[in-house]
């Protein structure tokens, strides 16, 4: 299955992208996660995305185009892939287009997490991560099971992002905005779009997103 995760920052995405790809055993590109893992080796792509993500700003589409197009040649991706936070802009969109046709690969859904701006700020700010396997968590929303122990690898080390600062969040949300809605109308032309409402809990939202994958199967 080859899918999109859409949704503005805070929506959930990467909370139910954990579930799915150890549900379907299909890697999960996060473009985020990618030029963080960049940023914390100090390549030369770290370099440059840092400059766009403490601001809240996006990173170039050439850049960004080009680590997806990567990605998806790698062999992994031969039974799917979930896109998690790409495309962004319209130019990334037709990229990806692109780049999958020439593959010989299409899309199979876009899942879009709707959540209403005014809950994107609280569960951004109060957001940590485990460290070892990058699953996430909230300090009010969602805890581990046990404290200070990830439920998903045993981890106990956590740190939270430097772009979960309010004025960067607000900044984050701003910029995305608006440019989510013309994605939404992109991927709504070729009939692929399923809304699911993210402000329910996580384990709610799995449960509509797997309904909704299982009729893709
Ligand atoms: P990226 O890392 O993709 O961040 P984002 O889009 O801002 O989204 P987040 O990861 O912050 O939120 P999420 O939707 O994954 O929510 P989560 O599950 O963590 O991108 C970061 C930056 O990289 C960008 O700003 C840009 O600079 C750059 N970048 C990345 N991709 C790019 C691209 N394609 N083009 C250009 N630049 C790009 O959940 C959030 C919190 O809410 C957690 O605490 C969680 O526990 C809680 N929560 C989740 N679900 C629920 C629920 N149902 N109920 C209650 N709480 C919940
Ligand atoms: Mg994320
Ligand atoms: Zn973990």
């Amino acid at each position: 299955m080859n899918l999109i995760l859409m949704g503005l920052p805070g929506a959930g995405k990467g909370t139910q992208a954990a579930r799915i790809v150890d549900e379907y055993s299909i890697p999960h590109i996060s473009t985020g996660d990618m030029f963080r893992a960049a940023i914390k080796n100090e390549t030369a792509l770290g370099l440059e995305a840092k400059k766009f993500m403490d601001a809240g700003e996006l990173v170039p589409d050439e850049v960004t185009n080009g680590i997806v197009k990567e990605r998806l040649q790698e062999a992994d991706t031969k039974n799917g892939f979930l896109l998690d936070g790409y495309p962004r802009t319209l130019n990334q969109a037709n990229a990806l287009e692109t780049n999958l046709a020439s593959l010989n690969k299409s899309l199979d859904a876009v899942i879009y997490i709707e959540v209403s701006k005014d809950i994107l700020m609280e569960r951004l700010t109060g957001r940590y991560i485990c460290s070892n396997c990058g699953a996430t968590y909230h300090k009010i929303n969602q805890t581990t099971k046990v404290e200070g122990v990830c439920d998903r690898c045993g981890g106990t080390d956590f740190y939270q992002r430097d772009d979960d600062k309010p004025e960067t969040v607000e900044n984050r949300i701003k910029v995305n905005e608006e440019l989510t809605q013309k994605l939404l109308s992109f991927y709504s032309e070729r009939g692929i779009v399923h809304t699911v409402d993210g402000e329910e809990d996580p384990e709610d939202v799995y449960t509509n997103i797997q309904n909704i994958l299982a009729t893709e199967k």
